[in-house]
């Protein structure tokens, strides 16, 4: 069988680098991709990571999904335009209080999380419908799920594209395409180191005292504490087995799971509001201790395997 052509968007770092990679070095040679990024000055790690796969599996081309004319230009380059699974990683975070951001900088966010994935299926879509096949994945994130408090507006950007792929998932099954939605919890990549600086060099001036508080010595401080603890490596999304098949949502962190059911647990939204308002404001100490005794578990199960591998029974 002929191997699958790949479109990866984001591709600098991160998880879509580790996707690439990872597709490229299948040992069926199920696939062809090309592995896009924005700034082609940035090719070092990618190439550096595909090694010899590069030019033969691997190729990289120039894409910004807020770019319609790059994204035409880098599809026209593919033959026939075939693109076979196209994943839609690209995407940029932004997290502090909404009073400290402005319409512009939340419109940028919405303009690649949203508009960029967007784009890329406006783009594909009408060729995989005319041969009647073709997969979408979007990597979205827990977060197009659950709100999180001071991710305002990135949520709301996940939370898009998840309604926008929910309604067009049917229509796409007619013509046998199918649309997957990749929802990680923390993933340790470039992504959190970008998030962090940004809250480091922000001004918090147009908030009130208690908010920027709130916003610099609780949400940062459990935020990178939910990272060191709770964090998946880019690999383990590259490994998700939904990748290759058509699930529609797919949660790699399960941990996340109960905190995403509980809205479906009670539609008034009471239990979610509750639980989430006592887990930041009241029990914080707790979640804290969790949080560290889940970083002790999961180092020494990290262990276990890494010995487990060295013993030579996997
Ligand atoms: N890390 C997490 O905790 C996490 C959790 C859930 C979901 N996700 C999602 O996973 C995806 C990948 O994020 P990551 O964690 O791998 O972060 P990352 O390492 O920062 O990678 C993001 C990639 O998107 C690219 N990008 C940004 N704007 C773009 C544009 N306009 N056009 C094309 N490429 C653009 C970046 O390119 P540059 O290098 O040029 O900026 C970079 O290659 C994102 O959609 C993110 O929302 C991440």
């Amino acid at each position: 069988m002929a191997p699958k052509t790949v479109l990866i968007t984001g591709c600098s770092s991160g998880i879509g680098l580790a996707l690439a990679v990872k597709m490229a070095r299948d040992k069926q040679k199920r696939f062809k991709v090309i592995a896009t990024m924005r700034n082609l000055g940035k090719r070092g790690c990618l190439e550096a990571a595909a090694g010899v796969t590069l030019n033969k599996t691997l190729e990289i081309r120039q894409l910004d999904v807020c770019d319609e004319r790059s994204i035409i230009t880098c599809i026209n380059s593919i033959p026939n335009r075939h693109v076979d699974i196209l994943i839609n990683n690209a995407g940029v975070g932004m997290i502090g209080p909404i009073e400290c951001q402005t319409i512009e900088e939340m419109k940028g966010v919405m303009e690649t999380n949203f508009f960029g994935v967007v784009r890329m299926i406006k783009e594909v879509l009408p060729d995989m419908k005319r041969r009647r096949s073709g997969h979408i994945v979007v990597i979205s994130s827990v977060m197009g799920l659950q709100g999180i408090m001071f991710n305002d507006i990135y949520t709301a950007s996940k939370f898009a594209v998840e309604g926008f792929c929910e309604s067009l998932v049917i229509q796409a099954l007619k013509f046998n395409i199918f649309v997957s939605l990749i929802e990680p919890g923390p993933v340790v990549t470039e992504f959190e180191t970008k998030v962090y600086e940004e809250a480091e060099n922000a001004d918090y001036s147009t908030t009130d005292p208690e908010t920027a508080d709130m916003f610099t010595n609780l949400y940062l401080k459990n935020s990178k504490a939910i990272f060191s603890s709770l964090g998946q490596t880019p690999n383990d999304i590259a490994e998700v087995k939904g990748l290759a098949g058509p699930p529609f949502r797919h949660q790699t962190n399960p941990v996340y799971t109960p905190m995403t059911a509980l809205k479906h647990a009670d539609p008034t939204g009471a239990l979610m509001t509750d639980t989430f308002y006592k887990m930041v404001f009241k029990y914080d100490t707790l979640m804290h201790i969790s949080l560290k005794a889940i970083k002790v578990i999961r180092w020494q199960a990290r262990k276990m395997r890494q010995g487990v591998k060295m013993l030579g029974f996997r």
